[in-house]
């Protein structure tokens, strides 16, 4: 088969398409319909058919005699521990786990909230609220209590489970004073809050409502995967918007579990028994579809990587954990390489490891810059592939569809649509532009399995964002072209999105932080370009007439009020104090001009503009 009948097919005889590839999953009830309409093109998928993530990701593996294979495999150089669970095992724990939660009154469709670091017990409890049919929703740790106390507030959750600490190199980060803060802050309180106590911080308790994960287990009775419709939601994952408010997007058990299993063989070639590493955190996207669920519904085994690129302890840290585990695909954001490099230009500590079992290293999170692409290709003569997604959609929307057919790849390219994704190049009317021309990059409806619902507690915003900006397709926020072979390029986002090393964080959000300080007028929060973490977030303030600070002072203060508000990854370092902000008549900020100014880049002053001689002050700020 050839991507072009395969893609065709994909289009053309959509639900016999999908319906061959749901035969791949074992279903408690198999769907007989495979995709209903919904409002305004979007769909449903398989609305009929009846299973169990869970069951799917573990028990069918067992029953397939995968049952002593190792499904997950633990390192963690910061804590110097591997520890590897079997198929069996990681039911058994996944089972009890399930069982302790349903005895605190976790049941079928309640949420829970796991804000854990990356330990096994991350991915046991996100299988336990689906062995239950409960719906979890990570938050990745390194987010503020204020960020734990937004998500708690709008997913309601019955439960939240958590860990008395993270482990950033080497400092250790206690998250359960977080915990206490956000529930503190939300209206909204979980009736039961699971701590896993780490040996490095015993995390203090809150006597009738916190609960030790090892006594909760010891007395729990097992749990069976407990049936879900194929459209019941799995898990809540809150990403970045446009505005302050971060947008829960809701993913189904059905559609995900079939979606992500041809992923696996479409988009990384991998089969029952390979060894699978997405080297990120369960609090991204990544995390979910590929450290947890994708490679287990192969039956490969994943490795949950509890360090960095570098520093735990050197650049040669990913070399030595696909030696040791003997990884055939590894996948990362290109910042974590670019991080490589800058400390081992020459890739001497790739020499220092047997890396003969990695076939294909796969990047995405963030545009591929092409020098990174070179040094790794040349480094390690392996096929570098890029491919493009979103936390909306869950899984590869473009990709070198190697699995099917390994094609010619392009440095700067994501290569070509996935089957499913009918993705053009269009203008807001939904006008398809020439190749080569830069429009908006879109998909025309409807979305493939996999990919999100709505938005949790707000469909008019899940329509508003993404389906009516350009009516018939999804609206992506990314830009990009599509050149004469087809080949798909991802240029970055056409809003107030930023990516900062691989992790994406909204400018409205930090611009709020900014305006809430006392002596701030009026500010705005652009993404400068970053040669290590690709962009990161620069502020430009103006003082309230009156207002009597030092601008350094001032510039700590916000630094601090967002790492205390977002986080330290939202890597907030920079506020620069000006007289006035380039608007246009309308009012509305160029921001677009802003941070092409922080770049050094060309701009052409626009004609709307209000005043052009603000455009040289702000050069001057910037040391242009
Ligand atoms: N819990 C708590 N704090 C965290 C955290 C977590 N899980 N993850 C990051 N942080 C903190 C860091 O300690 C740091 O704090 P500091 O400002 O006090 O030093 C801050 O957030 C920024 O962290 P990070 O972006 O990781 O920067 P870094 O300079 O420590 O490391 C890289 C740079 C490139 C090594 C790192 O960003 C990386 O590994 N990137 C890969 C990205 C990735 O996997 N993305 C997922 C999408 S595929
Ligand atoms: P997230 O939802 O956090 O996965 O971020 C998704 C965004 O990251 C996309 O909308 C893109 O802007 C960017 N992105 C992800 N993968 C790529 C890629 N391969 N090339 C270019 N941009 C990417």
């Amino acid at each position: 088969m050839s991507y072009n009948s395969e893609f065709r097919r994909s289009i053309d005889q959509r639900d016999d398409f999908w319906r061959e590839q749901a035969q791949h999953i074992d279903w408690i009830k198999a769907p007989n319909t495979i995709w209903r309409a919904l409002d305004n093109g979007h769909g449903e998928w398989f609305p009929d058919g009846e299973l169990n993530t869970s069951d799917v990701a573990l028990d069918a593996n067992i029953r397939a005699g995968r049952g002593d294979q190792k499904a997950l495999i633990y390192d963690s150089p910061v804590t110097n521990t591997k520890q590897s669970f079997t198929y069996n095992e990681l039911r058994d724990e996944v089972a009890l786990f399930a069982g302790a939660l349903r005895a605190r009154g976790v049941e079928k469709g309640d949420r829970v909230i796991i804000y854990m670091p990356m330990i096994p017990q991350a991915a046991i409890a996100m299988l336990a609220c689906a062995r239950l049919g409960a719906v979890h929703s990570v938050v990745f740790g390194g987010f503020a209590a204020h960020e734990l106390a937004v998500r708690i507030e709008d997913a309601k959750p019955k439960a939240l489970i958590t860990a008395s600490c993270g482990i950033e190199v080497t400092k250790v980060i206690e998250y359960k004073p977080l915990v206490d803060k956000a529930i503190e802050q939300s209206s909204h309180k979980p009736d039961a809050c699971v701590v896993f106590q780490r040996p490095q911080v015993k995390a203090t308790m809150q006597e009738g409502r916190d609960f030790d994960w090892n006594e909760i287990v010891a007395n729990a009775t097992p749990a069976e995967p407990v049936p879900v419709k194929a459209n019941d939601p799995l898990y809540i994952l809150y990403t970045s918007g446009t505005t302050g408010k971060p947008k829960g997007v809701v993913r189904d058990n059905g559609g995900h579990a079939v979606a992500l299993t041809y992923s696996m063989k479409l988009v990384y070639d991998a089969k029952p028994g390979d060894v699978y590493w997405a080297a990120s955190d369960v609090g991204w996207v990544v995390g979910h579809s590929y450290i947890v669920y994708a490679p287990l519904f192969t039956g490969c085994t994943t490795i949950f990587y509890e360090g960095k690129p570098v520093k735990t302890p050197d650049a040669g840290a990913f070399w030595r954990v696909v030696q040791d585990h003997k990884v055939n695909m590894l996948f990362t954001a290109p910042t974590a390489f670019r991080a490589v490099r800058k400390e081992d230009p020459e890739a001497d500590q790739l020499s220092r490891y047997d890396v003969s079992s990695l076939k294909r290293i796969f990047l995405a999170g963030e545009r591929l810059d092409p020098p990174t692409y070179e040094w790794l290709k040349e480094h390690t003569g392996l096929p570098i592939l890029d491919h493009w997604w979103q936390t909306e959609t869950g899984w590869a929307i473009c990709c070198n569809p190697v699995g099917i057919e390994m094609m010619t790849t392009k440095p700067g390219s994501a290569t070509v649509p996935s089957p499913g994704f009918n993705v053009q190049v269009v203008d807001m009317e939904g006008s398809q532009v020439p190749a080569g021309e830069q429009g908006q990059v879109a998909v025309k409806l409807p979305l493939p399995p996999g990919c999100l619902m709505t938005v949790w507690g707000d469909d008019q915003r899940f329509q508003n964002s993404y389906l009516k900006p350009i009516p018939g397709f999804y609206s992506s926020g990314d830009g990009g072209f599509i050149d004469d072979d087809g080949y798909v390029f991802i240029m970055g986002r056409t809003d107030d999105v930023i990516n900062v090393a691989g992790h994406r964080l909204s400018t409205g959000e930090m611009e709020e932080v900014v305006a809430s300080h006392p002596a701030i007028a009026e500010c705005c929060v652009v993404g400068a370009h970053d040669d290590m973490k690709g962009q990161i977030p620069v502020g430009l303030v103006l003082i309230k007439d009156g207002a009597t600070i030092d601008q350094d002072e001032l510039e700590e203060e916000l630094v601090e009020m967002v790492r205390e508000k977002i986080g330290a990854i939202a890597c907030f370092r920079r506020a620069i104090v000006v007289d006035r902000l380039p608007k246009t008549r309308s009012g509305k900020i160029l921001r677009r001009i802003i941070r092409q100014i922080a770049d050094g880049e060309e701009y052409t002053v626009p004609s709307t503009i209000d005043d052009p001689a603000i455009l040289e002050e702000i050069s001057e700020k910037f040391g242009r």
